[in-house]
């Protein structure tokens, strides 16, 4: 059943830290190439945050532009989420270090574990609190640093990810149908094929832990591929029913940047091709992050404008997933 209440993007803003990575270089940390990397992934480069940055850096200048993109103060905000799976500690949530970074003194703040789908599960969240009457206005923040994360001896990981944050007010209001209805769903039973096993309370701390490298990202990247392609595309079919929409009214298809061929695919299924939004090139895979810098840079650029219908999909470790749709009001 619809919310009544419209509830709509203000603001958008993203960063990515000034170190930029390239395949050749990582072709000088581990076996591959530049071929490899990109026939197989797309992926060029990537940035990688610096030692003394951690991911609530990364939020909080992503927060910041989305902040003065929306024309609001940080302390309007009511409520600030953090999507992410690299926080700068186990706790308090990385949200509440954003919040002491940028002001938003008003705000109640958590942090959103869905992994690669956090951000999408965390706009859904905030939309449905705003749709409640429960909260004004909100700033949710899709934010990673997977370097901290990532085995850099691990050909099969190392060269997928890089660092990053995307950001996004919400209002009640705006015109048009704003944030829409979301199709979403997870397989925990299918946990065991994107996951970091170690630090927890599974397999806590440990020497021996440590020297196992359970403490790194650790996939099955061909299974995780078939599984991406198959959820995702279902979630766009689910979501447009959803809200009555076609696909032929959408302008804009934005995906989880993982891997241009899983993009492409999808693309395929759903006979999309060529209204399909990518920067994987650029970025690399950026978990939570992915998705709100690309919807940053396709509004920024121009590629979205006002009425707009605009559909996005995510998948992630858990596994998880979703889409949703919106029409763009800014
Ligand atoms: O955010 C959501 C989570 N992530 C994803 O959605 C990622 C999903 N998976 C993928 O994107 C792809 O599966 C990968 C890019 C990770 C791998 O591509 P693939 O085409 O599935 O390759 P593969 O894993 O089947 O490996 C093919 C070969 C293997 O060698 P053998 O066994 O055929 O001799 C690998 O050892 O490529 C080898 N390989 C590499 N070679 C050069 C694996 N990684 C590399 C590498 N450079 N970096």
């Amino acid at each position: 059943m619809d919310l009544p209440c419209t509830v709509s993007i203000i603001g958008t803003g993203s960063y990515v830290p000034e170190k930029v990575l390239t395949n050749h270089d990582l072709a000088k940390l581990v076996e591959t190439s530049d071929e490899w990397i990109h026939s197989r992934t797309g992926m060029r480069e990537r940035h990688i945050a610096a030692a003394d940055q951690a991911t609530s850096d990364l939020a909080s200048e992503a927060a910041t532009a989305a902040l003065a993109d929306a024309g609001i103060e940080a302390d309007e905000l009511d409520l600030l989420i953090v999507a992410t799976l690299s926080p700068d500690m186990f706790f308090p949530s990385t949200a509440c270090f954003v919040q002491e970074k940028i002001g938003a003194k008003n705000a109640f703040c958590y942090d959103l574990g869905a992994a690669c789908s956090g951000f999408l599960y965390a706009l859904d969240t905030a939309k449905n609190q705003i749709a409640s009457g429960a909260v004004k206005t909100a700033l949710v923040i899709g934010a990673e640093k997977m370097s901290s994360f990532i085995d850099w001896e691990d050909r099969g990981t190392c060269i997928l990810f890089g660092d990053g944050a995307g950001a996004a007010v919400l209002q009640a209001g705006g015109e048009g149908r704003g944030i829409m209805q979301s199709a979403m769903g997870s397989d925990g039973s299918l946990a065991d094929l994107l996951w970091t096993p170690g630090g927890g309370t599974r397999n806590p701390i440990s020497h021996e832990m440590i020297d196992q490298r359970q403490h790194y990202l650790k996939m099955q990247g061909r299974e995780v591929f078939k599984h991406a392609v198959v959820r995702m595309a279902e979630a766009v079919t689910e979501a447009l029913g959803k809200n009555g929409v076609s696909s032929g009214d959408i302008k804009c298809f934005i995906p989880h940047q993982a891997n241009i061929r899983i993009i492409d695919a999808i693309a395929k299924r759903l006979g999309i091709v060529g209204r399909v939004y990518t920067n994987v090139e650029k970025y690399a895979n950026t978990s939570s992050a992915a998705l709100a810098i690309a919807l940053d840079e396709a509004a920024r650029d121009g590629t979205i404008q006002k009425g707009d219908l605009v559909a996005m999909t995510v998948f992630g470790g858990g596994f998880t997933w979703g889409a949703n749709v919106l029409e763009w009001s800014k």
